[in-house]
């Protein structure tokens, strides 16, 4: 099975590489940066799909800017469809994430939200994974919440899940039959997001004050309390969150070392 990981030099996409070939796939990793491959522009594509059976889309936009976000993931999507059709491609997985449907306040959901809808309407057999916040992103998280003074995060519960445990299920998925459906995965413990970023702040020696604030937003947009909480037939990655942060603490030790 020859499979293209479309954003394959990403977090995601270089562990899903590695894992689909540790299962003895062909993975070819397709982005402007590895392989001069364009979802935007289409350069490169027909090149790269050539025989492929799956196309994995684990891209992101560069821009998280309401307009620089739609544009990415709705011409993205629709030159990855067009071109997998002239291809005879038989399965397209793309990650999304829990909860999209339910944050059109945001600009990056509502572009995420046509991602999705774009795929379902296509004719090319499919499988979308949603997936939680990732703990990699933490940090970032904290970045885009923080006012200047404080980081501030709506108290909602969430489900975050290792970058790795991530890989592991979108691999499995992207092995088997199209589901011309939606499956989540998260991972084993819910958190409130404020304690979660408070935690990983720590352990990077980051000083920055993070306050539980009911009228933050996150991504732009209003939480309830369970909208980024998958449903009950999630499938759950198995790293938690403390082994995650003394395995990356580790990791981070050793290349300082
Ligand atoms: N962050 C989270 O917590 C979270 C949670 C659930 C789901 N997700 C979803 O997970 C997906 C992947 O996220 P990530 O953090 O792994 O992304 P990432 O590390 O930021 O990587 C983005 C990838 O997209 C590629 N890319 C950018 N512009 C492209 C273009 N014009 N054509 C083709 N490829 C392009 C990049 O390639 P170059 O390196 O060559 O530029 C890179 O490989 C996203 O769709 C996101 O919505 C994220």
């Amino acid at each position: 099975m020859k499979s293209v990981v479309i954003g394959g030099s990403g977090l995601i996409g270089s562990k899903l590489v590695t894992k689909l070939r540790e299962a003895g796939h062909e993975a070819v990793a397709a982005s402007p940066n590895s392989g001069g491959v364009n979802t935007l522009t289409g350069e490169g594509l027909a090149e790269a799909l050539k025989g492929a059976s799956v196309v994995v889309d684990v891209s992101n936009s560069p821009s998280w800017e309401d307009a620089a976000v739609m544009n990415f993931f709705e011409t993205s999507t629709r030159n990855l469809l067009t071109y997998e059709a002239s291809a005879g491609v038989g399965h397209h997985v793309a990650l999304s994430v829990v909860g999209t449907e339910r944050l059109p306040e945001s600009g990056y959901f509502r572009a995420k939200i046509v991602q999705e809808k774009l795929i379902k309407s296509g004719t090319i057999p499919y499988s979308i994974v949603q997936a939680t916040q990732f703990f990699e992103f933490l940090k970032q998280l904290a970045d885009i919440s923080f006012d200047g003074k404080k980081v501030r995060l709506p108290d909602a519960l969430f489900q975050p899940m290792a970058a790795d445990d991530v890989a592991t299920a979108v691999g499995r998925i992207a092995a088997g039959q199209p589901i011309n459906g939606t499956v989540e995965i998260g991972g084993p413990e819910p958190f409130r997001l404020d304690e979660l970023v408070r935690r990983r702040l720590t352990s990077l020696n980051d000083s920055r004050e993070v306050i539980a604030d009911p009228n933050a937003r996150y991504s732009g947009a209003k939480l309830d309390e369970r909208t980024l909480v998958p449903g009950s037939n999630a499938r759950l990655g198995e790293t938690r969150f403390e082994t995650w942060l003394t395995q990356s603490a580790g990791k981070a030790a050793a290349v300082t070392r």
